[in-house]
């Protein structure tokens, strides 16, 4: 049982974390392991995510990377044929997590359509009189294809819509380069037309076709504003076809990222996750550098499946305890009995979970995976059929020993 952050003082009720259990079954000498898991996470919610909800998971041991993503490619190639009549390709691609975020500012691309990210740093960067620019760290576009026409008022809309807090660029620059080989820009008064014929040329944009930069001072933060952009333009132009389905895998996340809030390391994925052998020298000196042996099933622009190699090895585990700052005692409190296991000799692991929820919400074209849950729970996480989660009477929490504290946690 675990207190909600969404509806505070009131509990869910909630099984032990499969992740652990299941690598304890690969210790304990099972080797293959799979389950259509119920589970509950206490989290934001959104469009794709719910607290209740079901997983296809897995755990193999004796395998490695490509094992895993093969026997669930081949699922998923198998359930998009039988259920859709969609072919998948005979091997998916997989791309790795700087290249996604690079070429489309987000870990899971939607490749349904194109609008490529350009870096435009060396054609715009100092080569005119824009501040903006001048003082970027980052600057980048997606040329929109057959939208040169596009009126003072639509470009005013886009403008406003990457300026809404939750996009959060300061603005943005529009070139229009016309049909009749004229250019329009917003920033004409401050580049020459040469420059901006470069930036056609980088581009690769046609006459009839539209230009959108954004640029910012941190590369990662205004690549996920254009991506923000991209999926926008993608779903302006009708290019997100629901009866069309691009899939692909993530790999090699970083396996740690930094958070502002906690100020410290935090696991990407999980903290049982194996770096990238050729990266372990980099845990001590650079652990942001580390590359994991982590892998998402990717599937028109949203995760569907997660998963890694595992730690198998006591004295790594610990390493990487210490790096997300557990002390000893805490690292053996929480999690003392899988650091204990592995000391009897653990196999290599690994496994993969797919979100069903949000597979089933695909195949059938739903914008929202409460489409397909039967009790879905509302913003607050409320399931208002059931009126749960609800307060515990005291007899039940005599029972199960707690007591209850409202105090903030600091
Ligand atoms: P992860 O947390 O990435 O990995 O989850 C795997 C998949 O489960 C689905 N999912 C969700 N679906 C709906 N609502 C949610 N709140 C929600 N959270 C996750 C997603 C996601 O890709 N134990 C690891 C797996 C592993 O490493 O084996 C895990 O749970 O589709």
């Amino acid at each position: 049982v675990v207190p909600s952050r969404m509806n505070p003082g009131q509990f869910y009720a909630l099984p032990q974390s499969p992740q652990t259990l299941k690598q304890l079954l690969m210790v304990s000498g099972f080797d293959r392991y799979f389950q259509i898991a119920k589970c509950f996470r206490d989290e934001d919610l959104r469009a794709d995510r719910q607290p209740e909800f079901t997983q296809i998971d897995c755990e193999m041991s004796f395998v490695d990377q490509d094992d895993v993503i093969n026997l669930f490619e081949d699922m998923a190639r198998h359930l998009f044929k039988e259920i859709r009549g969609v072919e998948l390709p005979a091997k998916l691609q997989q791309m790795t997590w700087h290249e996604a975020m690079r070429r489309f500012g987000s870990d899971k691309p939607d490749l349904r359509f194109g609008m490529e990210f350009v870096e435009l740093m060396d054609d715009l960067k100092g080569t005119g009189t824009f501040s903006v620019f001048n003082d970027a760290t980052y600057i980048g576009g997606i040329c929109v294809p057959g939208c040169a026409n596009y009126t003072r008022k639509q470009l005013d809309q886009i403008t406003d819509f990457v300026k809404r807090p939750q996009v959060g660029a300061k603005g943005l620059v529009y070139i229009k380069f016309n049909e009749d080989g004229t250019v329009k820009s917003s920033v004409d008064k401050f580049y020459s037309p040469e420059v901006l014929a470069k930036v056609k040329d980088t581009t690769g944009a046609k006459d009839g076709d539209l230009v959108l930069i954004l640029s910012g001072d941190n590369a990662n933060k205004t690549r996920v504003q254009l991506c923000t952009l991209r999926l926008e333009m993608g779903d302006r132009l009708g290019l997100r076809d629901k009866n069309k389905f691009e899939c692909l895998w993530i790999i090699d996340f970083p396996l740690f990222e930094w958070s502002d809030e906690e100020q410290r390391l935090m696991a990407t994925h999980h903290p049982f996750t194996m770096p990238n052998p050729d990266d372990i020298p980099l845990l001590d000196s650079h652990p942001e550098q580390v590359r994991a042996k982590a892998y998402d099933f990717v599937c028109n622009g949203i995760e569907v499946g997660g998963g890694s190699l595992r730690i198998h090895d006591s004295k790594l585990q610990e390493k990487m305890f210490g790096i997300l700052g557990f002390t000893e005692e805490r690292a053996m409190a929480q999690f003392g009995f899988l650091i204990n296991a592995f000391k009897y000799g653990a196999p290599p692991h690994a496994g993969l979970a797919f979100g069903l929820d949000r597979f089933v919400s695909i195949m059938a074209g739903l914008d929202s995976i409460r489409d397909c849950i039967a009790f879905p729970k509302n913003n607050s996480g409320r399931d208002v059929m059931l009126d749960a989660p609800s307060a515990i009477d005291q007899k039940q929490l005599d029972e199960l020993q707690l007591k209850v504290d409202l105090r903030q946690e600091n």
